[in-house]
């Protein structure tokens, strides 16, 4: 991602992210400042693609003067919808006011999976945009800088994909990259995507929107009176997989990733009010992982904050995992992915 563009025009394909460790409650939310550091691994097939334009002398006087455009379901790019439109306008406007470049940009967006899969697109939409940005205006910054403002998006998790492989995101960063004002809090790469082949068989049993946004999720999580409990307990298990990575230790890493996935959705389940984000063939899918474990194949779930489940595996045990899931019931398809490498500059625009 080093040569300046020729023109104000960039595209970046920038890849979702499944965590081993939860991000789930924020000491800043609008600045998306964790709780706890999180730890994920960057997705190669789910991604968003992003073209952006910088406009030098578009104006902001009629509403954000940005052009907002996405794939829609007829297959062309249109205009994307004000809940959608207005949050990456709001981006946009911050990132502007960082570069201090002035004018407007014209965006358009896709993602590599369908929009209705109910996998999260806010990591890799999020990060695809603020290095579209970065690229558009011809800014070299450092990995730091990249996450630490794709972060500012208010999608937390995002920080974590401007990088390849397996990324932590300490909950405050002990030094500012330059130019920041703190607090500050971006990812780091701790093993790259070579260093550990894992599969991850994407378990779809529900399309749509979950009813609870990551954001609720963020602020209910302290009202849990087992928060402060899973804090307390965090530091050891991240301590535990990171060094299973290191290692590549999948005997250790699977079943800490799986305890980690229950007790997120467990704070979810006692917070006030109570977020219920699993589905009937959610439970039906974590039981089919128990059986092909109990059939001596190394498989272990994780969710986030949905009812889709992302099942772990090592490659000589992907299909096996796939043909036991995919005849669950309520499974309605599955995305088979793999660790990727990070965000990649691309020569063809949206338009
Ligand atoms: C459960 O605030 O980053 O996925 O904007 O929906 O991606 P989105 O959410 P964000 O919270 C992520 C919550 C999580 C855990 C994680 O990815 O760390």
């Amino acid at each position: 991602m080093n040569d300046s563009p020729l023109t104000p025009k960039a595209t970046v394909v920038s890849p979702s992210n499944i965590a081993f460790i939860k991000y789930w409650g924020a000491r800043d939310l609008e600045r998306a400042i964790p709780e706890n550091a999180s730890l994920s691994m960057t997705l190669d097939r789910c991604s968003s693609r992003t073209t952006v334009e910088h406009l030098p002398n578009g104006s902001d006087r009629e509403g954000s003067g940005h052009e907002i455009r996405w794939r829609g379901s007829s297959g062309s790019l249109v205009a994307a919808p004000p809940s959608f439109a207005d949050r990456v306008a709001a981006h946009l406007d911050r990132l502007r006011d960082w570069a201090g470049c002035g004018g407007a940009f014209r965006v358009a967006t896709e993602n590599s999976f369908p929009a209705a899969a109910g996998i999260a697109s806010s990591a890799s939409g999020f990060s695809a945009l603020t290095l579209a940005v970065l690229e558009s205006l011809g800014r070299q910054e450092s990995d730091e800088v990249r996450s630490e403002l794709s972060r500012l998006s208010g999608s937390g998790s995002a920080s974590r994909s401007v990088l390849g492989g397996y990324v932590e995101w300490p909950a405050s960063s002990s030094s500012a990259p330059k130019g920041s004002a703190g607090p500050v809090s971006y990812a780091a790469q701790v093993a790259s995507a070579e260093h550990w082949d894992l599969r991850d068989v994407i378990t779809i049993v529900e399309s749509g929107p979950k009813d609870v946004s990551s954001l609720d999720g963020h602020k209910r999580a302290r009202t849990s009176p087992y928060f402060e409990k899973r804090l307390q307990d965090l530091p050891a298990r991240l301590d535990l997989v990171r060094r299973a990575i290191a290692a590549r230790d999948f005997e250790i890493l699977g079943p800490e990733i799986e305890r980690e996935a229950i007790d997120l959705h467990m704070i979810a389940m006692t917070s006030r009010p109570a977020i219920f984000y699993w589905q009937p063939p959610t439970l039906a899918v974590l039981a089919a992982v128990r059986a092909l474990r109990a059939d001596g194949v190394a498989a272990f779930s994780t969710l986030d904050a949905g009812a889709n489940v992302h099942v772990i595996c090592r490659p000589e045990d992907e299909a096996q995992v796939a043909d036991r899931l995919r005849a669950v019931q309520g499974v309605e398809r599955l995305i088979l992915d793999r660790v990727g490498q990070g965000p990649r500059v691309e020569a063809e625009h949206l338009f």
